[in-house]
């Protein structure tokens, strides 16, 4: 039987209009909450932040939620919030976006990467365990595609770790309502940061938070995403503040804010559309002959922030680029999530012998696609690219 004729060869595309990779589901409650906001007194940060942070809280499961302007910025917050000394090392995976690394170096620290699990393309224990140095003073989990890193096996190991226990980090920007070993994200380690970009589980527009049990923390975060000043302006009684620490204008604002607390009451919804949909695209591929999806722990419940899959290249005639763009001409507006950070020019630059010393991350890169999933896609949609899909590889078939 001969292939289907492929839209990039002048065939018939499966969509006539891209479906994005992702894309916000904003409601009319969403627009009316925003509405309210910027009717009301305040534009900056108001009471609108305080009552998401709360909220944010509750539906975490932790005691303190920090919101900032962007996850970066949360990040960047979190970063400081452990008082590195200059020079410090933090591991981290490569397997993520170049974000996690670059709030290593803001803080003056160095990022130091080691492997990924070939399965999870999560950060793998023992490479961390075999990449520790005296140096190192923190891990930097991602919850790449939405599946909560084992912080279980990462915690023994930076238990194990000859500069002490070491603080780990959740960079939750995927990750918001998953759960591992029955625990929500935001209490699975040391802080979580969540991102709340439009592409992410919930959004604010841009926007970010950290999650922390600890008081004194949750206080030098708020401090730090406003200029180091202690009193934020709407709980001021007269002119005086103090500032008390070097700080950024890394605030929300209440107009996000308002958005914030209206996505946050969707947030089941999203939670149980995005399962859904991932359920439908592991059941269609399942035992795929050109391709592998990733692979779930069985304590794991995702959020599903992307669906990845990992192309079988033994199996084409072609690279990941031709299939990339093939579907692309489909109408199926595909992705690909990460490049591996060191393998960006600035970070080539800094650390020049990289290039090969973490052969997971980058021959998965090599395979990587990002399936199109936001919460408000059909099964229609998972039908389409899956036929999308059948149709390039079809036609790309070796042999
Ligand atoms: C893993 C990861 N970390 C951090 C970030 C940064 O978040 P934001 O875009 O909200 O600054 C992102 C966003 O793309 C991300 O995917």
């Amino acid at each position: 039987m001969s292939a289907e004729r492929l839209a990039i060869d002048g065939g018939t595309p499966v969509r006539t209009s891209l479906l994005p990779y992702a894309r916000q589901d904003i409601s009319d409650d969403d627009v009316a909450a925003v509405a309210a906001a910027l009717r009301s007194d305040w534009l900056t940060t108001g009471p609108r932040v305080p009552a998401f942070e709360e909220a944010l809280a509750t539906a975490t499961g932790c005691r303190h939620a920090v919101a900032f302007s962007s996850g970066t910025a949360a990040l960047h917050g979190a970063m400081a919030s452990l008082g590195l000394a200059r020079g410090s090392e933090v591991l981290t995976t490569p397997m993520t976006f170049a974000a996690t690394a670059n709030a290593i170096l803001y803080v003056g620290a160095e990022p130091r990467f080691a492997d990924v699990n070939s399965g999870s393309l999560l950060l793998d224990p023992d490479a961390v365990a075999a990449a520790l140095a005296p140096a190192t003073r923190a891990l930097v989990a991602v919850d790449y595609a939405g599946h909560p890193a084992d912080y279980a096996a990462l915690r023994v190991v930076a238990d194990a770790a000859p500069g002490g226990p070491l603080p780990i980090v959740a960079d939750a920007a995927h990750s918001l309502g998953a759960t591992r070993g029955g625990r929500p994200v935001g209490t699975l380690a040391d802080l979580t940061v969540l991102s709340l970009h439009p592409a992410k589980i919930m959004t604010t527009g841009e926007g970010g938070a950290v999650l922390t049990e600890d008081r004194d923390r949750a206080a030098f975060l708020r401090r730090f995403r406003n200029h180091g000043i202690g009193t934020e302006l709407a709980a001021r009684s007269d002119w005086t503040y103090a500032m008390v620490q070097l700080g950024y204008n890394y605030r929300l604002t209440d107009v996000m804010a308002a958005l914030g607390m209206s996505q946050l009451a969707r947030l089941d919804g999203f939670l149980a559309s995005r399962r859904r949909l991932a359920a439908r695209y592991r059941a269609a591929f399942a035992g795929h002959w050109a391709l592998d999806v990733q692979a779930v722990a069985p304590d794991a419940d995702p959020s599903w922030h992307l669906f990845v899959v990992l192309l079988r290249l033994d199996r084409l005639h072609v690279d990941r680029a031709a299939v990339y763009h093939a579907l692309r001409a489909e109408g199926i507006g595909v992705n690909v999530h990460y490049i591996p950070v060191h393998r960006h020019s600035f970070y080539r630059q800094r650390y020049p012998d990289l290039e090969g010393r973490f052969p997971v991350a980058e021959a998965a890169y090599e395979r990587l696609l990002t399936l199109p999933l936001f919460s408000a896609m059909t099964d229609r949609d998972v039908d389409d690219v899956v036929a999308a899909v059948d149709k390039v590889t079809a036609a790309y078939r070796a042999g």
